[in-house]
């Protein structure tokens, strides 16, 4: 594994105050029991198995823990879906000072998170834009490797991109680092996950999926008949592009995909823009 991936010292959580982590545990078991907040029904949800509600809380606590997310900063969200992440965020940030936006090319989810989280938190907004993906959006308008989002540059304190990179080829990988590079102010954080594919991985007979190496150099395929429903890359080629992009890899912590101890299933990549 590339010596700027192997930080696993670093995939500690940063210096969260154990009362702060108090709180913030607190907050994450309320949204998990709160049924009164948005959810879709199950049949709708299109981002993936697991409780829609815990999945949320379960990443607000990465946010925070692992990005540093404070409850006044702006928060990009590529590819929001259905709203997974932006209604545990709805009760993080601060609805006077922080705000929220959620990019998707599936027209049914922006549909749902406009009615159901814009209505009562207007801070909150989703866009759809039509990119192609051949299993999300095929017969999108604009092909993914030239995809320039319809924000103003700096706008952003954060930007999270969660299963995201885990569908995308290397090109859009690329041009979504370049975006993000545009829309972060400078300190800002990109909170990313995917499968950091290192020697050894594919062999733990515990590991989910079991990937087998994909037809382009570099990628790995969870099922070689839908490469882009779970694809993983070679340890060093998403550092690459990042760092290509101008922004700094922080803290890369690995997830229980290979069939290793950890609380979080993709791998995390926290990236700066430099100040
Ligand atoms: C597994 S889902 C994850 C959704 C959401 N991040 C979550 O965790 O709930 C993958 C999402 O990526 C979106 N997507 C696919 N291609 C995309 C692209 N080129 N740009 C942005 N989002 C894309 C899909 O529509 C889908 O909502």
């Amino acid at each position: 594994m590339n010596a700027q991936f192997d930080l696993t010292s670093a995939s500690r959580a940063p210096n969260l105050d154990p009362g702060a982590d108090a709180i913030l545990q607190n907050l994450m078991e309320q949204i998990t029991q709160d049924d009164s907040l948005p959810a879709p029904s199950p049949e709708n949800v299109f981002v993936g198995d697991g409780d829609y509600r815990a999945i949320g809380a379960e990443y607000l606590g990465h946010f925070v823990r692992l990005g540093g997310l404070q409850p006044s900063e702006s928060v990009l969200d590529i590819g929001c879906g259905i709203g997974r992440m932006a209604v545990p965020l709805t009760q993080y940030l601060d609805s006077e000072k922080a705000f929220y936006e959620g990019v998707d090319p599936v027209n049914a989810g922006i549909e749902w998170c406009v009615q159901n989280i814009t209505s009562s938190y207007p801070n909150f907004r989703f866009c759809r834009v039509d990119v192609a993906h051949e299993l999300y959006n095929p017969g999108g308008a604009i092909a993914g490797h030239e995809i320039v989002l319809p924000f103003s540059d700096a706008k952003f304190d954060f930007v999270t991109m969660v299963s995201v990179a885990t569908h995308l080829p290397e090109t859009e990988i690329s041009a979504y680092a370049r975006e993000v590079m545009r829309l972060l102010r400078p300190g800002g954080r990109l909170f990313l996950t995917a499968f950091v594919v290192a020697a050894g991985d594919p062999d733990r007979k515990t590991a989910r999926p079991r990937f087998t190496r994909g037809k382009t150099p570099g990628t790995w395929y969870g099922d070689p008949l839908a490469p882009l429903g779970a694809i993983g890359f070679d340890a060093g080629i998403i550092e690459d592009i990042l760092k290509k992009a101008g922004l700094q890899i922080r803290r890369l912590s690995l997830g229980h995909w290979r069939g290793i101890e950890s609380n979080h299933y993709q791998d995390v990549i926290i990236a700066v823009k430099p100040e």
